[in-house]
């Protein structure tokens, strides 16, 4: 079958796996966030995870980055085990993210905002950062040159020197993408990053994200904006309750009768809703796009 224009078929079945999760759980008190989860990404795969709100798409996140301890199961990074690791551990495995909520620093510039996410590599020691040795300075000038370069790749360079919280919305939402390319992660998860975002920032980001990809790197995408989940995604994981009900191709998932279900709630006429809406668009099917936030 051959994938229409704009979509992107799916990796080979050999793409070796990544990252694989497995039988995860989290609990909250008396709330089951993620419930037995298990998926995979593969080496440069673009894979999206969509879900109604609170179907736990972002405490996943945050286990498998190491902000959450899972109360069961495991996270594999290319084989090993990283259930329970750090975040600064897992980042420095080659696992870098965004968040729903922007986590930068408000006062510092661009510039400095992608330097603080390269700190991993910089290549110096306590003895050279205090005596601002020639090697302090040579890996501080490669630092900048590459966190330019970074910038420059997410079309940010010209606010270089601005600080962070004078910038618009959609313009820090890129810094934060640029301050996690920065680590040149084998993968970078990306949680609701078209949220807040106008028609050419969106149409900036699907750029971005396939150029991302075009890199090698491996992208795992929270993201309600269909039209966007769909033109990008190689294969989608879709949770609800804390549970995956589907996992498949964009064409695959968009015919799903349980995912409808799971969107519309259509309760026991879910084939003759789905016939119903076949020919409606993305945002009309799953009725969720930007300005919703769990
Ligand atoms: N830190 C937390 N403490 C308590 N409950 C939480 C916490 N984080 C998430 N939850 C709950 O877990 C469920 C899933 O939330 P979340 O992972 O944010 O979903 P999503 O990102 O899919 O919208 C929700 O019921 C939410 O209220
Ligand atoms: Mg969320």
């Amino acid at each position: 079958m051959t994938a229409p224009v704009g979509i992107r078929e799916a990796p080979g079945e050999n793409a070796p796996r990544l990252l694989e999760v497995e039988a995860m759980t989290v609990a909250f008190g008396g709330v089951t966030a993620v419930d037995g989860l298990s998926f995979g990404v593969n080496e440069g795969e673009v894979l999206s995870v969509i879900g109604p709100n609170g179907a736990g798409k972002t405490s996943a996140f945050n286990c498998i980055t190491g902000f959450y301890k899972p109360s069961g199961g495991h996270v594999r990074l290319g084989g090993v085990d990283i259930t329970g690791k750090r975040p600064a551990r897992i980042a420095a495995m080659g696992v870098a993210r965004t968040f729903q909520n922007l986590r930068l620093f408000g006062e510092l510039s661009v510039l400095d905002n992608v330097r603080a996410g390269m700190h991993v590599r910089i290549k110096q020691n306590a003895f050279d950062a205090i005596l601002h040795t020639p090697r302090y300075h040579r890996s501080e000038q490669e630092a900048t040159d590459e966190a330019n370069r970074w910038l420059d790749f997410v079309g940010s360079r010209g606010n270089r020197y601005n600080e962070v919280r004078n910038l618009p919305y959609g313009e820090q939402r890129r810094v934060e993408i640029a301050r996690a390319l920065a680590r040149e992660p084998r993968m970078l998860l990306l949680d609701e990053p078209a949220a807040g975002l106008n028609h050419n920032e969106k149409e900036q980001l699907l750029d971005l994200l396939r150029r991302i990809s075009d890199l090698g790197t491996a992208v795992v995408l929270i993201e309600h904006d269909m039209g966007l989940v769909m033109q990008v995604s190689e294969r989608i994981v879709v949770l609800n309750y804390g549970r995956e009900i589907a996992d498949g191709t964009p064409t695959q998932i968009r015919s799903n009768p349980a995912v409808i279900e799971a969107y519309l709630g259509a309760g026991d006429d879910v084939e003759e809703e789905a016939e119903k809406i076949a020919h409606q668009s993305d945002d009309q099917i799953f009725g969720r796009t930007e300005g919703e936030q769990a």
